[in-house]
């Protein structure tokens, strides 16, 4: 379970002040769901899913992974609660002087896992993305699209048990947008992942978002199944599922 409770962070500004990037954000996401987290750019969702991986500090709160308040912790007590974590970032940051395989199978090795341990996992994970026998390439020869899945593969390598996706979709064909959905599905039949997934593509919140967050102006502006968001009547939200602006923008 991940909770964010009276969660606030700030930035500072060029004039000497700050501004709020996150304002009071409280939520509570169920172990095993698929939360996707919606927004219009710059709204706060990177921050949000930075802060969830102690990867900063916010001003104000608490924030739970699975009942422990990570907000004090060390850093050493943080790499102990970020080994169940996996994280995909916004731009898929692969190490550039590894192979595909060596990237992947990172955080194996890291786990002292054998090499003879290690190639079946990374082969079967690059299989799962639709790369398979790529693993002797170097990231500097790959598509964007085919970098973003090499980092889920080396996201998933060591099993997580919450995994933060940030655009995972972003530069994706429609086709391998729905595998990395169906992915992301499959992971939480099999093995009752939590994943929070950050997106532009409202088709994929409907397809699999069991609990949606829309986080505008530094709060979260609506929360719950894609039936219940859809139902707000709020017109920000309405104009951000519509995709469309009728009249003033208002996002
Ligand atoms: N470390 C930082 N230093 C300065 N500004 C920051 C920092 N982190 C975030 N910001 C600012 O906070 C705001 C939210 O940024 P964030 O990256 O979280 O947005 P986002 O919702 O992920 O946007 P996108 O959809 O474009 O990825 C932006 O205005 C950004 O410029
Ligand atoms: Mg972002």
């Amino acid at each position: 379970m991940i909770e964010f409770r009276n969660v606030s962070f700030s930035i500072p500004t060029s004039d000497g002040g700050w501004r709020a990037v996150l304002d009071d954000i409280s939520f509570t996401l169920a172990r095993g769901a698929i939360t996707c987290l919606i927004g219009t750019s710059g709204s706060g969702k990177t921050t949000l899913l930075r802060l969830m991986a102690g990867l900063g500090k916010p001003d104000e709160g608490e924030i739970l992974i699975d009942g422990q308040d990570i907000v004090p912790m060390t850093e050493r007590q943080l790499n102990e609660v970020r080994r169940e974590m996996g994280f995909v970032f916004q731009y898929s940051a692969l190490f550039d002087s590894m192979s595909v395989g060596e990237n992947v199978g990172f955080g194996l090795e890291r786990q002292k896992k054998s090499p003879a341990e290690i190639a079946p996992i990374v082969s079967g994970l690059l299989h799962d993305v639709g790369l398979a026998g790529i693993e002797d390439k170097r990231p500097s020869q790959l598509s964007g699209g085919m970098k973003k899945r090499v980092a889920m593969a080396r996201a998933l390598a060591t099993s997580p048990q919450i995994i933060l996706y940030d655009e995972p979709d972003s530069g994706l064909d429609p086709v391998m947008t729905r595998v990395i959905d169906d992915l992301i599905v499959g992971l939480r039949e099999t093995k009752q992942t939590t994943n929070v997934v950050v997106t532009h593509n409202i088709e994929s919140v409907r397809r699999i978002a069991d609990y949606v967050l829309m986080v505008h102006d530094s709060r979260i502006v609506a929360q719950g199944t894609y039936a219940e968001i859809q139902a707000s009547d709020s017109p920000v939200v309405q104009q951000f599922l519509a995709g469309e602006a009728h009249g003033p923008i208002l996002l």
